[in-house]
């Protein structure tokens, strides 16, 4: 994506999670671009280690295949941004406004999510061809300048995305456990000797007990009392 001779600090763009639009226009549409290719750039990661093969699979009706999580995400901000907000917009295929769907009866039928496994077409090149679509879309859009409430939903879309990136990685450690073989999604896992991302997991210590009672208002103490909240 091109990119924007403005530059945002990490705090503008925790600000525009934290609140969607409360800086600065130009400064909002910096730090909206920088966000948006981040979070898209770690969907692709996610995928980095998952073959076609793997990108098909749903082990359990509760989940969903990696190429299905590849596709509504970015439904989501063909839906809800460009399509409302993109005049003249070509929508990289029509079918792909219901097949996509996931929760809003509104928009029409929504496919069984048991059977997105089925979905062995479109093809997996054909979801990343949708994804680099929308993306220079995406780029297009906000190289123009989103109002608020175009930024509003960026930032919802962005939020979702993230929330896809936790279910597929929930999803495919199913899929790798329920194979019998229980291949590993990283081909070189972190280990001990070398340096964790995270630090170590590690307890600590507090005093017990609560520091003062915990509840809803309503519901009076014994001593009649009106507890607070922790
Ligand atoms: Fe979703």
């Amino acid at each position: 994506m091109a990119q924007s001779g403005l530059s945002a600090a990490p705090s503008q763009v925790e600000a525009i999670q934290a609140d969607g639009c409360g800086v600065e226009s130009d400064v909002r549409d910096s730090a909206i671009r920088s966000k948006y290719e981040a979070v898209r750039r770690a969907t692709r990661a996610v995928a980095a280690s998952m073959s076609s093969e793997d990108q098909m699979v749903q082990s359990c009706p509760e989940a969903s295949p990696m190429k299905w999580h590849q596709a509504h995400t970015t439904w989501f901000f063909e839906t809800f941004v460009l399509r409302p907000f993109v005049k003249g917009l070509k929508p990289f295929r029509e079918e792909f406004y219901w097949l996509f769907n996931s929760y809003y009866n509104s928009l029409g039928g929504i496919p069984e999510k048991s059977l997105r496994s089925v979905f062995s077409r479109p093809s997996l090149d054909e979801i990343l061809a949708f994804r680099k679509y929308i993306d220079q879309e995406m780029d297009r859009f906000l190289a123009s300048g989103a109002d608020e409430e175009a930024t509003r939903r960026i930032v919802l879309g962005l939020n979702h995305e993230q929330q896809h990136q936790e279910l597929a990685l929930t999803d495919i450690k199913h899929v790798f456990c329920s194979n019998p073989l229980y291949p590993s999604y990283m081909a070189d896992p972190f280990s001990e000797e070398k340096d964790p991302p995270v630090s170590k997991l590690a307890w600590h210590s507090y005093d017990g007990g609560f520091g003062r009672p915990i509840g809803i208002s309503s519901h009076r103490q014994p001593d009649g009392s009106s507890p607070g909240f922790a």
